[in-house]
Parts: C-alpha cells; sequence; structure tokens
C-alpha cells in the first residue's frame, strides 16, 4: 500500500468519520506546515544564525531563544490568512493575536509553545512545538482572553511536533493518537505510528530532582518509593529520564511507558506549578489521555480544569496509568 501523508489521512478521516470538519482538517495541516519551517531552522542551527538569545523576555519573565521568536512568527505567519482561525494565543505572547482585516475570519482559536524546552537549543538535544485548538464561542467576533478560557475538555484537536533524531509530528482529534515521520526529501509527514498507546505499566519516572526538597509530602513520598526501588515498598526497581522538553518526555512515554512530572514548588506558593495549562498542559493532557495514559494535577483531571487566566500555570501528573493513579491517590490521602 502506498504511503499514507498527513493530507490523506485527514481527508480519508474527514469522509469516513464525518467527525473532521474539513476547516479543522485546513488548519490542522496549516499548523503541520508551520512546524516543517521550524523543523528545517532547528536542523540548521548555527548555519542559519538561529541559535542564541533574543534578547528579550516573554511574559512569564523567562529570555526568550531566537528560535522561540522564530518559531512564533512562523506558525502566526502560515495561520492567520488561511480563513480557519478567529484569533490565536502563544506562550510568547501577552494577549491573543488578531487575525489582520483583510483575511477572513474562521470559527477555531489556536493556541502554542512555539518552541517548547528552550533550553536544549543551543546545545543540540531536542525541542519541540505544542498546540492545541478549541471553538470560538459563538457570537464572538472579536475573541479577547476570555473566548480562549474554556476547560481542555473542550478542544478538539492537538498535538505536538518533536525536533528529535527525527522530526514527529503526534495528532489527536478525538478518536485516537496518529504519528507522523517528516520525510524530509517528500516534504510531507508520514504516518509512521497509527494508534499509539501509553503502556500502563511502567519502571520509568521522569522530574526534576534537584527541586525535591520543595515539593508537597505526597510527591516526596511517591518518588521516595520509587527511589527505594526492590527492598522498598514498590518491590521493584524505576529508572528516571530528565530531558528538560515535555515534548520529548512525552514522545518517550507514549513510545514507551513512564510516568511524567512537575509538581507545585514552594517557592513560587501563588503558582499551582511551572508549566502553562492551556498550550502545554492540555494539549498533553488531552493525547496522553487519547492514548489511554491519565493526566492529573494530583487533585483533578487538568482537562476539568476551568481557566482563570491565559499564563495560568498547572502542576502535571501524566503518562501510565497505574503509576498517575496512585501519585493522584498520595494527594488524596
Ligand atoms: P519552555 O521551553 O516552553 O519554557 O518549556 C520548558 C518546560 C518543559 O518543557 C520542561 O519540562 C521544563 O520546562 C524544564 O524545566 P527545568 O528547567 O526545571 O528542567
Ligand atoms: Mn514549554
Ligand atoms: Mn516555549
Amino acid at each position: 500500500m502506498s504511503r499514507i501523508t498527513l493530507s490523506r489521512f485527514l481527508i480519508e478521516q474527514q469522509r469516513k468519520a464525518g467527525s473532521l470538519p474539513p476547516e479543522l482538517r485546513l488548519l490542522i495541516e496549516t499548523v503541520g506546515r508551520a512546524c516543517k519551517a521550524i523543523s528545517f531552522s532547528v536542523n540548521k542551527g548555527a548555519l542559519a544564525g538561529v541559535l542564541g538569545d533574543a534578547g528579550s523576555g516573554n511574559v512569564q519573565g523567562e529570555a526568550q531563544k531566537k528560535l522561540d521568536v522564530i518559531a512564533n512568527d512562523f506558525l502566526l505567519d502560515a495561520n492567520e490568512w488561511g480563513g480557519s482561525l478567529a484569533a490565536m494565543a502563544s506562550e510568547e505572547m501577552e494577549l491573543p493575536y488578531h487575525i489582520p482585516g483583510e483575511y477572513p475570519k474562521g470559527d477555531y482559536l489556536l493556541l502554542f509553545d512555539p518552541l517548547d524546552g528552550s533550553s536544549n537549543i543551543d546545545v543540540n538535544i531536542s525541542v519541540g512545538t505544542i498546540f492545541s485548538i478549541l471553538r470560538c464561542p459563538s457570537g464572538v467576533t472579536q475573541p479577547d482572553e476570555s473566548a480562549f478560557l474554556q476547560p481542555g475538555t473542550q478542544q478538539v484537536a492537538a498535538g505536538y511536533t518533536v525536533y528529535g533524531p527525527q522530526t514527529m509530528l503526534v495528532l489527536t482529534f478525538g478518536s485516537g493518537v496518529h504519528g507522523f515521520t517528516l520525510d524530509r526529501e517528500h516534504g510531507s509527514f508520514v504516518l509512521t505510528h497509527p494508534d499509539m498507546r501509553v503502556p500502563e505499566r511502567t519502571n520509568e519516572f521522569a522530574i526534576n530532582m534537584s527541586n525535591m526538597r520543595h515539593w508537597d509530602a505526597p510527591v516526596q513520598r511517591y518518588v521516595n518509593e520509587l527511589l527505594a526501588g526492590e527492598t522498598g515498598p514498590r518491590g521493584r526497581d524505576f529508572n528516571m529520564r530528565w530531558v528538560a522538553s515535555m515534548v520529548a518526555e512525552v514522545h518517550r512515554i507514549i513510545t514507551r511507558g513512564g510516568v511524567f512530572m512537575y509538581p507545585h514548588d514552594a517557592r513560587t506558593p501563588q503558582q499551582p506549578g511551572k508549566l502553562r495549562l492551556m498550550y502545554e498542559g492540555n494539549p498533553m493532557a488531552f493525547i496522553i489521555e487519547q492514548a489511554g495514559g491519565v493526566a492529573s494535577n494530583g487533585q483533578q483531571r487538568i482537562m476539568e480544569i476551568v481557566p482563570q487566566k491565559l499564563h495560568e500555570r498547572v502542576a502535571v501528573f501524566l503518562g501510565s496509568k497505574e503509576e498517575v493513579e496512585r501519585v493522584t491517590s498520595y494527594h488524596q490521602a
């Protein structure tokens, strides 16, 4: 059988399921196209002069890398003229981006983390792009921040692209998780990982251990039990990985299982966590749940949180069902 490209896959899904409206299909393809452009820039690195700091900061108070800004621009440029969108929002922009007046407006809202794991860019380690698609509330013609403040259960599609040894786009629109590998010679994403599933059981965890002394008691208990290994309460050894790029961690977990945690930290008591709910927590939770895993903030499903702010933060525990359910239960004990 011939290769199934992203375009063909989406058209066939549209015909088969009827659950993928043409406008949404076009939007997903356009995001994919922007990710290709980001992939080529990431790959060129120093040859294209894209490494290093941009010399600016974002609304989160983080120093921007050149590629944070470049990736953000690629996503805006690719998506502003297609007619599918009512507005966009990004980690790198304080306020929603309005579709310029000369272009038609559509029914969807696009949110993204243009470059995730940007501390990895200059050291040549995997980074990624994360995106989430919501419907614009009906009757709203000039969407402001409040139009975006919908729980993750309202997402109509979400995905990420990991720029690693291979560039892969991993996607859900509510009927499983589909993985595509970028074929650079042909310039197209090809379906290589149909129906991705998170293994229920795992011996691998991911957390930034250097923050251990700042975690809440349930997380300390859970990780201490993992560290105790075979002779501890879990009765087996666990392995640890930390890439410092959520996209790369989620991709590993969806491929071979695991649990990823970015818990609350006592140094910033007013913040629920480090990661952002709308364009990191929610899209990854949608993907993980669609792949049979679990995503919680310790108290509830991440996707059921009703957001109060565009750049709101969230504690994240996601991955293999058994482990996420266990660490969540320790929060309830
Ligand atoms: P971003 O580069 O978009 O700001 O996100 C980085 C996030 C996430 O991808 C990763 O899991 C985490 O920050 C890494 O945090 P540490 O610096 O604590 O390792
Ligand atoms: Mn990020
Ligand atoms: Mn980012």
